[in-house]
């Protein structure tokens, strides 16, 4: 599937993932602002992205476990997920992700 990334600094950053987690083809590929810190178990949200809006169809809403993650983050919305909890597959070809503000 091609995932395509916006970091902060608004670099478009276009990839090309199969399986694993959108996170984790963001830190192989060193896309900024996606640190993967805590290897993916949804407890650190340095992994935030927006999805952008006419693409949240393919991507599905956040699971409770990230929605409790990014409660206390000041730069979550209603398009933020955790890309750590987002497994790659076909479905999601085509989508945008906005590396999220962070501290
Ligand atoms: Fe830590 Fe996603 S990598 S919450």
């Amino acid at each position: 599937a091609k995932i395509t990334f916006i970091t902060r600094d608004n670099e478009t950053i276009e990839l090309e993932g199969t399986s694993g987690s959108v996170m984790q083809l963001a830190v192989d590929n060193n896309v900024a602002g996606i640190d993967g810190d805590c290897g993916g178990v949804c407890s650190c949200a340095t992994c935030h992205v927006h999805v952008a809006p006419e693409h949240q169809a393919k991507t599905g809403e956040a699971t409770e476990i990230e929605t409790d993650m990014l409660e206390l983050n000041d730069y979550a919305n209603e398009q933020s997920r955790l890309c750590c909890q987002m497994e790659i597959s076909e479905e999601l070809d085509g989508i945008v992700l906005q590396v999220a503000e962070s501290d």
